[in-house]
């Protein structure tokens, strides 16, 4: 009777601790299916030396650094983009050292003059989205502006 006893409370903890187990890899399998899946659908293969981006601006002609460009680029940075980016590190948006040998001029451009569009069409700009809480701002600058602020970065 005691025996009989002992072995049912054996087999129930026994069969209990397989349930437990089963069910804890099962979903440890499922959650690693979902998490390569959506790494794999983020992957976009688009070279950013060769994207444009999608805008006003079709093409730039870079010369030499011009100082005075640059100076009033800065100007104009540092009153209508640094509430959101440091040239250095990661802020509300991406930091911007060394943004010219990531990305083509005119790209940089039309991400400043038009990022409503760049955000919902242009591939690159789509997969910076989701690291970043809010979008990136249309700050209304003319393309002249948007030129100098270029030439700024560059010097980045
Ligand atoms: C409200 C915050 C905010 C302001 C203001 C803002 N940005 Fe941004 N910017 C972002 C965010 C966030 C991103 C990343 C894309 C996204 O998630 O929308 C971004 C992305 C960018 C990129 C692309 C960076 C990369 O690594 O590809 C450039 C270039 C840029 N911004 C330039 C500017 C310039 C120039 C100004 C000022 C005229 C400016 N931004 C003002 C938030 C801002």
């Amino acid at each position: 009777m005691q025996l009989n006893k002992v072995s049912l409370i054996l087999a129930v903890l026994i069969s209990g601790s397989f349930l437990a187990c089963g069910g804890g890899s099962d979903e440890s399998n499922s959650n690693s299916n979902e998490d390569s899946q959506s790494m794999y659908q983020k992957e976009e293969r688009v070279d950013p030396m060769q994207d444009k981006g999608v805008g006003p601006i079709t093409s730039v002609e870079l010369g030499p650094i011009d100082d005075a460009m640059v100076a009033e680029g800065k100007a104009i940075y540092d009153s209508k983009c640094t509430s959101c980016h440091k040239p250095d590190e990661k802020y509300i948006g991406p930091a911007h050292k060394g943004i010219s040998k990531r990305r083509t001029p005119e790209w940089i451009m039309n991400m400043i003059l038009n990022p409503e569009n760049m955000l919902a069409n242009d591939p690159i700009a789509k997969n910076l989205q989701g690291d970043y809480l809010s979008p990136m701002a249309n700050q209304n600058l003319t393309e002249d502006e948007a030129r100098k602020v270029l030439e700024y970065l560059r010097t980045l």
